[in-house]
């Protein structure tokens, strides 16, 4: 008989006990520098009402959602980001939230994607949001703080970089061809975010059925080639000059200035290096407004480390209070990829701390020994199997390869003794003193 499917549903993984442990190296990892930049963890639902992603994620994320009603006809969703949740979580205390408020969060996330190297239908990420601070001050400090996160793993400058860009600097660029209308601006974002992944025809195909005039659409294609190319504030500014000369300079100027000020909170924060000036970077998610970015692998084409950036206005769109909030999140299914290709995830750490073996005689002895040192905190393994004896509990000790096999004999429990063995040592111990010899 065939039985049941034994692979997990597409985009889906099992976690076997070494896959959980890097799983759990990379959530401590991810805890630990959250914790030294003053972040507070939260939590929040799996299911959400469809709703709270279906109104301001944007298209691509209503494409990918796992949607259905449950048993009350309510229109759910499992979560495919946290940003919303959160929205609506501290929505709730809008009046007597402490300003800034800093919280992280580690969880699973859902999206219907297909599934592809680097991206799955179920994956972790870590968040991290700051809310309440409009000056870029805060910006920096979370691109600082994702930098500290991928260094925390041994990752340096030659293995990932940042890119950062800034959807204002778009919305300025648009405005100049005459593209003002919200709706139109998210089309125009949309088809600039897809920009790397299409070929000029189609890119030149959907610009004509936007702007509704081919002309123009041509000349926004190749001037928009020479704006994705700069990577100085100086370039940015000459393209703005050159490209488009009916840009509102003064805005340009204005945003400009705020850019370099973001620029240099990230010089003082020791990680200008790993950032990359880079207007290719629009991202996915529609509800950004201001400074955006993402985090590569260096020579990676595929799916970002992490990304996020500000967005300032979700707030009031979903709880109807304004609020400044800035966040990012990264993944754990390309950081999983990156930390085994270069080696940096540490050996299995999945030995136990003793065995004990013993002649069946002293079956009570030993359990009664085996739960005294699981109280002080030791891991602690012995045979189930009634009937092995020693020999064989031995042969099968040394196969686990545990730090201490602790033998319990007769002869040796009537003097109430016992012979622990480790890779270095042999000795015989008062069996009430183990405990205080194993802490040693
Ligand atoms: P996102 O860019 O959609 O942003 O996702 C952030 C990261 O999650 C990606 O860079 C990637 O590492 C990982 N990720 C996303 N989708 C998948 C997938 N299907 N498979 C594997 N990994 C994936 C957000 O989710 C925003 N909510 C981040 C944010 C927080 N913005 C502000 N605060």
């Amino acid at each position: 008989m065939k039985g049941i499917e034994r692979e997990p549903l597409p985009g889906f993984r099992d976690f076997e006990p070494a896959d959980c442990a890097q799983r759990n190296f990379i959530f401590n990892q991810w805890r630990s520098v959250a914790h030294t930049f003053g972040y507070e963890e939260f939590d929040g639902p799996i299911v959400e009402a469809l709703v709270l992603f279906t109104q301001k994620s944007g298209p691509e994320i209503v494409e990918q959602l796992f949607a259905f009603q449950d048993k009350g006809e309510r229109a759910i969703a499992l979560r495919p980001e946290m940003t919303p949740s959160l929205v609506r979580m501290v929505g709730k205390r809008l009046a007597t939230l402490k300003r800034p408020t800093k919280w992280f969060n580690i969880t699973e996330q859902f999206r219907y994607e297909r599934p592809q190297k680097g991206r799955l239908r179920s994956f972790y990420q870590f968040n991290a949001d700051i809310i309440g601070e409009s000056s870029s001050a805060a910006d920096a400090e979370l691109i600082a703080l994702a930098i500290a996160t991928f260094q925390k793993f041994g990752l340096k400058k030659e293995h990932f970089h940042v890119r950062l860009s800034d959807r204002q600097l778009w919305v300025l660029w648009l405005k100049a061809f005459g593209v003002n209308q919200e709706q139109e601006v998210g089309a125009l974002l949309g088809i600039l975010d897809k920009w790397e992944r299409r070929s000029p025809e189609s890119i030149q195909e959907d610009l004509t059925a936007s702007f509704k005039d081919s002309t123009k659409a041509t000349l926004f294609l190749n001037t928009t080639e020479v704006l994705r190319k700069a990577r100085t504030l100086d370039a940015i500014r000459e393209c703005f000059h050159n490209c488009q000369p009916s840009s509102d300079m003064e805005a340009l100027e204005q945003r400009l200035s705020e850019l370099k000020v973001l620029l240099q909170e990230l010089e003082s924060l020791g990680v200008r290096d790993w950032v990359t000036l880079d207007l290719t970077i629009v991202r996915g998610l529609a509800y950004y407004t201001g400074f955006v970015f993402e985090v590569f692998g260096n020579g990676d084409q595929g799916r970002a480390l992490a990304g996020g950036g500000r967005y300032d206005h979700l707030f009031e769109k979903l709880v109807g209070q304004p609020m400044p909030a800035v966040g990012f999140a990264a993944g754990d299914v390309t950081l999983t990829d990156l930390l085994r290709k270069q080696t940096l995830f540490p050996p299995d750490q999945s030995a136990v701390d003793c065995y004990v073996v013993f002649e069946q005689t002293e079956r009570q002895r030993a359990l009664l020994l085996a739960q005294q040192l699981r109280a002080a905190g030791f891991s602690v393994l012995y045979s189930l199997d009634l009937q092995k004896d020693l020999g064989k509990q031995q042969k099968k000790a040394y196969a686990d390869d545990p730090h201490y096999v602790i033998t319990l004999t007769h002869e040796l429990v009537s003097q109430a003794k016992a012979q622990i063995k480790g890779a270095e040592s042999e000795q015989i111990v008062d069996l009430k003193s183990l405990p205080e010899y194993l802490k040693q």
